[in-house]
């Protein structure tokens, strides 16, 4: 009898099966892997990064520069190299409509000095000094304080050869993080000139060639393709063979040695806290004689991940079909920046504090609130409001919070009465106000008129 029903009960499930199709329940998208929004609680921090850096521009004299997020994929294959990290595995590379191979970029020197050229700047005075801020692209492996979608600010000079431009980079470069209280050193080296570092990686491959057996897989590939990065190996096997390698420095002409020591010179003489590194090559093929990384000194040794980098790229410009224009600059990644300045407990400055905060009760107070608000806000009195609110009880909290020292109050009496309540936020004494007056009275009480 039992067996009966269920058999009938399946049966009537089946047909409604059939009848009324199961509702599928829409999936929401999620960001992609290594990409992430930024909330309203993180930022307070972007905008303070944000306006350090915007002032130390505005203190050294660079120029925003805004390059499109979207490129010819030509221009990094050119200047960042084809041989590199970045070209052969991580740009995002697509053909739009109209057939063009277009990259979204993983870095911008490669952009300024493209618009440098594109806008004609060399007839202007020269150097041209130039900063930037705004999100790259690289399809790398995620991981903490590494994204597929990461920002970036940066300041370039371009049209200058001098170490002063040089050490004046690398100054600003670590006087972000000292002025944000973060402990930071730095790393430098020199790569030389194509005649110099040609030298240099004869030798650097013919060492190699000599341990080939000892090396890994990865290490034998750079051997053929880009020997300099083999100085970049962090493969426990390798290491041993990295630290008896030739080093660069004994390899740089006159002029690279003596370029090279006048910018340590300029550290010497401003006291910043640097590390020759002679394994130091960087990522990126445009470098030429100084490059740099900015590291936090308190991170253990192995785990760092640097938090800026740069140098001179002298024969960027002649690559990209210029005349010959002397430039170097640096970019500090926003993300990793922004962990340093938590870590090192700086507070964000609270963004909105309110004088006053209007508040109502009912939709026709509602309407006089908006008009009240419209009043106030062009008279340099700091209003706020939270018209989707109706709880009286919840906005008066709400004007607590933001530190206002009034509040204005519309109810249905008031709309009637053609008044206003002002309420003192610290004594919760109240008074009427008539509503054409209550911009005056208020600004009174503020102490502006
Ligand atoms: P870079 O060393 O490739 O240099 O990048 C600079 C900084 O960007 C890094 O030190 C790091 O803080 C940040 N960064 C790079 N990749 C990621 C990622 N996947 N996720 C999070 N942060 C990242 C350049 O890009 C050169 N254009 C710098 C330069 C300017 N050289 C001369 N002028």
């Amino acid at each position: 009898m039992k067996e009966k029903k269920l058999e009938k009960t399946s049966k009537e499930n089946k047909e409604k099966e059939v009848t009324e199709p199961v509702k599928k329940v829409p999936q929401t998208p999620q960001t992609l892997r290594g990409m992430k929004d930024i909330l309203p609680a993180d930022q307070g921090y972007w905008w303070l990064v944000f306006d350090k850096v915007r002032s130390l521009a505005k203190t050294y004299g660079f120029e925003k520069i805004d390059t499109p997020l979207l490129e010819e994929s030509g221009l990094f294959v050119r200047s960042v190299g084809k041989d590199t990290d970045i070209v052969e595995k991580e740009m995002y590379i697509f053909e739009d409509l109209d057939g063009q191979k277009l990259a979204l970029r993983p870095e911008a020197t490669a952009s300024i000095m493209r618009a440098y050229l594109n806008h004609g700047m060399w007839n202007l005075p020269q150097p041209i000094k130039a900063w930037y801020f705004g999100p790259m692209f690289r399809h790398e492996r995620p991981q903490s304080g590494r994204y597929r979608q990461f920002h970036q600010f940066g300041f370039e000079i371009l049209g200058e050869a001098g170490p002063v431009a040089d050490a004046l980079i690398i100054m600003i470069a670590y006087n972000f993080y000292a002025e944000m209280g973060v402990n930071a050193s730095i790393q430098i080296n020199s790569l030389g000139c194509p005649v110099c570092r040609e030298n240099y990686k004869n030798e650097l491959t013919q060492y190699y060639k000599t341990n080939r057996s000892k090396i890994c897989e990865s290490c034998k590939k750079r051997l053929v393709k880009n020997p300099l990065r083999l100085l970049d190996c962090k493969e426990p096997g390798c290491l041993p063979i990295k630290e008896t390698a030739p080093q660069m420095i004994e390899f740089l002409c006159d002029d690279c040695k003596t370029h090279f020591m006048s910018v340590l010179e300029f550290l010497d003489e401003l006291g910043l806290p640097y590390f020759l590194n002679h394994n130091l090559v960087r990522g990126l093929d445009y470098y030429t004689r100084t490059v740099f990384e900015i590291y936090s000194t308190g991170d253990d040794e192995g785990s760092q991940a640097a938090l800026g980098g740069g140098g001179r790229y002298d024969l960027l410009s002649e690559v990209l079909g210029g005349k010959p224009t002397p430039a170097c600059g640096f970019a500090h990644g926003v993300e990793r920046a922004i962990a340093k300045v938590k870590e090192a407990g700086q507070v964000v400055p609270e963004t909105i504090k309110a004088d006053i905060f209007i508040a109502q009760l009912g939709e026709q107070a509602r309407r006089k609130a908006f008009t009240l608000f419209e009043k106030f806000r062009h008279t340099g009195v700091k209003v706020a409001e939270s018209f989707c609110r109706s709880s009286l009880r919840g906005q008066l909290e709400q004007a607590d919070k933001l530190g206002a020292r009034y509040a204005l109050i519309v109810g249905q009496k008031e709309v009637q009465d053609g008044s206003v309540i002002i309420r003192d936020m610290e004594s919760g004494v109240q008074e009427m106000v008539d509503f054409n007056k209550a911009v005056a009275e208020i600004q009174k009480k503020l102490l502006l008129i």
